[in-house]
């Protein structure tokens, strides 16, 4: 096995997806490659419509590729593989179920020991904050606390690999941030692989190691930028001069390949 590509956790080969519809194909990804390395934090950022949801889809086996691989660990994927976590932007959580209930959820589909893991669910809420909440319906909580719960739920069993979708993008900046900072927390307490959606360029610069700036029409990456600020890192890494430059640039990339300007904002 080449060495290179073990060191990547995953890795994205010429990765193509056309959706076929009766009015046209959509070329929803163009000819992708991308590597993730083992413990990185990688953000997909770019606009409505430029593929990120259906790159994640592919990546955690609910979609086909029409063509190019996947490798995990350096085999290649067939179906669902082992070991993911998955955060979308609504959380879906169960309305009937308690939090507890809700994040032992993955335990009950992967029919593994129940006593094992309900202290861990337990621990997991505690450390999100949710120690009052655990039997509380999802109904009784905001959007930001269930969403912390989904994030537990996520990580209940331990998965190396974390894809979350826009996680973070129906909540109010506040939560938001407060979210960012918790997230970046449990990153580096657990050094998980994660590729994480985005359209905030702040959000992206803030949390990643690594961005992936994609464009629309046909999906494709553009640039794939390095994010160097040491780590813990504090919101007011967001008014560095270094941090106004990349987002600039970012901006930038967007406005070249049409996403931004033009009158065509939204
Ligand atoms: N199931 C589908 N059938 C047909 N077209 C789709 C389907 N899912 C997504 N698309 C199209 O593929 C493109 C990429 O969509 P998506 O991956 O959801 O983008 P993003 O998450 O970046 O907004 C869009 O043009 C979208 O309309
Ligand atoms: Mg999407």
């Amino acid at each position: 096995m080449d060495v290179a590509l073990a060191a990547a956790h995953v890795s994205i080969e010429g990765l193509g997806k056309t959706y076929k519809s009766p009015r046209g194909d959509v070329v929803a990804l163009q000819t992708l490659d991308l590597q993730l390395p083992r413990g990185a934090f990688v953000s997909l950022l770019g606009p409505s419509g430029c593929g990120k949801s259906t790159l994640l889809k592919i990546v955690s086996g609910v979609e086909a590729p029409s063509s190019g691989d996947i490798r995990i660990g350096g085999e290649v994927m067939r179906g669902p593989p082992d070991g993911l976590g998955m955060v979308f932007q609504r959380d879906v959580l169960m309305d009937w179920r308690s939090i507890l209930d809700n994040v032992m959820l993955p335990v009950e589909f992967l029919e593994l020991p129940r006593k094992e893991y309900r202290p861990k669910a337990r621990e997991l809420l505690r450390l999100f904050g949710l120690g009052d909440f655990m039997d509380r319906y999802p109904w009784e909580l905001s959007g930001g606390m269930r969403q912390r719960a989904a994030i537990c739920r996520a990580l209940l069993t331990d998965p190396q690999l974390l894809l979350m979708d826009e996680p973070f993008g129906a909540l109010d900046a506040f939560t938001r941030d407060e979210l960012n900072l918790e997230l970046q927390k449990t990153w580096l307490r657990t050094r998980k692989t994660v590729l994480f959606v985005t359209h905030s360029i702040p959000e992206a610069i803030f949390l990643s190691d690594r961005i992936v700036v994609m464009a629309a029409r046909p999906g494709r990456i553009v640039e794939v930028i390095d994010v160097d600020f040491p780590r813990p890192r504090p919101l007011s890494v967001r008014e560095e001069p270094e941090f106004a430059r990349l987002a600039r640039h970012i901006r930038e990339i967007f406005e070249a390949t049409g996403a931004l300007g033009g009158g065509d904002v939204g």
